[in-house]
């Protein structure tokens, strides 16, 4: 038997669309509407969704079994013209996408970090990979019992960080089959679909013998990947160099090679990929230090470090979560705090004393004296080493934010 929670709100979802004379384009104000009437985060305990998932033995149709978005998501209702899901989040946070349905969603439990996109597309290769640029529109932060529509397809592009441990999402979409392939982003310039399913058997059979190559530490390894990627169009050179990109950490030579090979090939796809990638290695470090960590505040500067490109949006934020608070002492206290939790080298460099009047200088916006003229006579030693700390941090994937 269903949630009685989800029977309800299935029933007043049913009689709102019936109202609206069941129009796609009235699904997300139905959805809304539902989730603002029936509120899951007083109408429904996290436990009660637990107890029900281990033992009910009637259930809808599950979606993503996989549990590739949330962890794990749970289908609480599924008619196949729109369903309710709630996911659980804890490290796996989404990436920038729009969406194949619509509809609308509540935050049920915890704080999320919602940051809006549009793209602006340059190159349309395929009907999976399109380069452009991926433009910035505004981060809001979602409460729980905060709700927002969805519109299908590049209307509505957005990522959510999820800030507590865990936080729960509860969502009624109905599927729009015109919005496939569902689209994800890789800032600045990438939008592809990630979707195995996409894949033909030989593409998906060539990735799996490159990895059995890989696993077995093949000597023709990093010649096969090459010829693959070289003869590849342009989606699978993106799905076979996404999946293969880890191998090079540390192998810088090898990946130069490789890139300059492919770029006579590929020409300027390759570039927009090492920008993408650029992306996914700080998207990567985020995601390490992201489970290491369980305090919500400190998960929320690194969800505004992540999401956010320069120094007043990410005051302005913490600010608007801690309103009572100096911003940029509250900001250098988390820095603190993430130096204490994670080593040095997790963060990759260390936080000393330097580098905290460095990042309050930068916090203060004094750009000038980043370089620490100010702080120090030019010529003195203690200057010099302030000068090259003021530098390792301006160019620090996580700390860079901070300096613009
Ligand atoms: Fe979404």
């Amino acid at each position: 038997m269903l949630l009685p929670y989800a029977d309800q709100l299935a029933n007043l979802v049913v009689r709102l669309w019936d109202e609206h004379g069941r129009e796609a384009e009235s699904f997300p104000a139905v959805a809304e509407k539902a989730l603002n009437e029936l509120p899951p985060d007083t109408n429904l305990q996290m436990m009660e969704i637990v107890d029900w998932v281990l033992q009910t033995n009637e259930f809808p149709q599950q979606l993503d079994l996989a549990e590739n978005f949330g962890q794990p998501p749970v289908t609480l209702f599924n008619n196949g013209d729109f369903n309710i899901d709630v996911y659980f989040w804890l490290e796996n946070d989404t990436s920038v996408h729009q969406h194949a349905f619509s509809g609308a969603f509540t935050v049920m439990a915890g704080t999320s970090v919602n940051c809006v996109y549009e793209f602006e597309p340059q190159h349309v290769f395929d009907d999976r990979l399109t380069t452009g640029t991926l433009v910035f529109k505004k981060a809001e932060i979602l409460r729980t019992g905060d709700c927002r529509r969805i519109l299908s397809g590049s209307r509505d592009i957005h990522s959510v960080y999820h800030v507590d441990y865990p936080s729960i999402s509860v969502i009624i979409r109905a599927p729009d089959l015109s919005s496939l392939p569902q689209l994800s982003y890789i800032p600045p310039c990438l939008a592809y679909a990630d979707d195995p399913e996409l894949d033909t058997p030989l593409e998906l059979r060539r990735r799996q013998v490159l990895r059995m190559l890989r696993r077995i530490d093949h000597p023709d390894y990093v010649d096969r990947l090459t010829k693959t990627l070289v003869s590849a169009g342009p989606s699978e050179l993106l799905a076979v160099m996404l999946e293969n990109r880890d191998y090079f950490i540390g192998r810088r030579d090898e990946l130069r090679s490789l890139l300059l090979t492919l770029k006579k090939t590929h020409g300027e796809l390759i570039d927009r990929i090492i920008d993408a990638f650029k992306t996914l290695a700080k998207k990567t470090q985020i995601k390490e230090l992201r489970s290491l960590i369980r305090d919500p505040d400190v998960r929320f500067f690194l969800a505004l470090l992540q999401s956010l490109e320069h120094r007043e949006p990410i005051l302005k934020m913490t600010t608007q979560r801690y309103p009572d608070c100096d911003p940029v002492e509250q900001i250098l206290d988390w820095t603190k705090d993430l130096s204490a939790i994670v080593q040095a080298d997790a963060l990759g460099v260390g936080i000393s004393e330097t580098g905290m009047t460095i990042l309050r200088t930068a916090l203060e916006g004094s750009a000038e004296d980043l370089a620490g003229q100010s702080l120090q006579p030019m010529h003195s030693a203690t200057a010099v080493a302030t000068r090259n700390e003021a530098a390792q941090l301006q160019k620090h994937s996580l700390f860079r934010p901070l300096f613009y």
